[in-house]
């Protein structure tokens, strides 16, 4: 399968959003990736529903809405009303996962759980019947900037692993720290989606980034 791009808002310049969003699509994006923190599971604050809604009016890319929030399950109902096409829940915070990941496709939406780097695998497999997409998390989610953790792509593979052994399909996000130095790399281990926000919007060329993103993403498997 070819590799597929996740544009991460969060570095993008949000007065100008719509022509951002534009840029990554000529680019090549295969989703907007819309990152939504609650500033109590992660210290950070960002943007929520309205956002989500005006992105839906604004481009034909699938939105990848990755809720960085404490009880997902109270919002993922307007979430995917909103214009979600793909809807993520930390693990770590989801104590009725089965539930949750359960209502999420009655609404229509792709359902993904997200880890962590300090979270193991194992919490994945009683679910796993019901997961789409699996968001492996390269940093410590809360900032875009911030470094890969290197041992993400080891996990990556432990995933893949995991979920061949069950008779899974679903596809793995990786996210975080993602460049073009690194791309082949997370997609040799196994990654499909590819999210990145520093990578693409900072420099002000994000049409250009993502190109070179997604070039670098499916050399790897060429
Ligand atoms: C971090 C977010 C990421 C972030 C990625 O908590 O989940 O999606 O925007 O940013 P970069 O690509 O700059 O690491
Ligand atoms: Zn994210």
């Amino acid at each position: 399968m070819k590799p597929k791009i996740a544009a991460s808002i969060l570095s993008a310049n949000f007065a100008y959003l719509a022509d951002q969003v534009a840029a990554v699509e000529r680019g090549g994006a295969d989703f907007i990736h819309v990152d939504v923190m609650d500033g109590r599971f992660v210290p950070n604050l960002t943007i929520g529903i309205p956002i989500v809604k005006a992105l839906k009016e604004t481009t034909r890319l699938p939105l990848d809405v990755h809720l960085m929030i404490v009880e997902p399950e109270r919002h993922i109902e307007a979430f995917a009303k909103a214009g979600a096409s793909m809807l993520s829940v930390h693990v770590e915070v989801s104590p009725h996962l089965h539930r949750t990941l359960t209502t999420i496709k009655e609404l229509g939406a792709k359902a993904g759980v997200a880890l962590n780097p300090s979270t193991p695998i194992t919490t994945l497999e009683s679910v796993s019947e019901l997961l789409d997409f699996v968001l492996v998390m390269s940093v410590n989610p809360g900032f875009s900037g911030q470094t890969f953790i290197p041992a993400s792509s080891s996990k990556i593979k432990e995933v893949r692993a995991m979920l061949d052994r069950v008779g899974s399909q679903a596809l793995i996000e990786i996210d975080g720290g993602i460049k073009s130095s690194n791309a082949a790399e997370v997609v040799k281990s196994g990654a499909n989606i590819l999210v990145a926000a520093s990578a693409i919007f900072k420099g002000g060329a994000p049409e250009a980034n993502t190109r070179k993103l997604l070039e670098v993403a499916c050399e790897s498997i060429a």
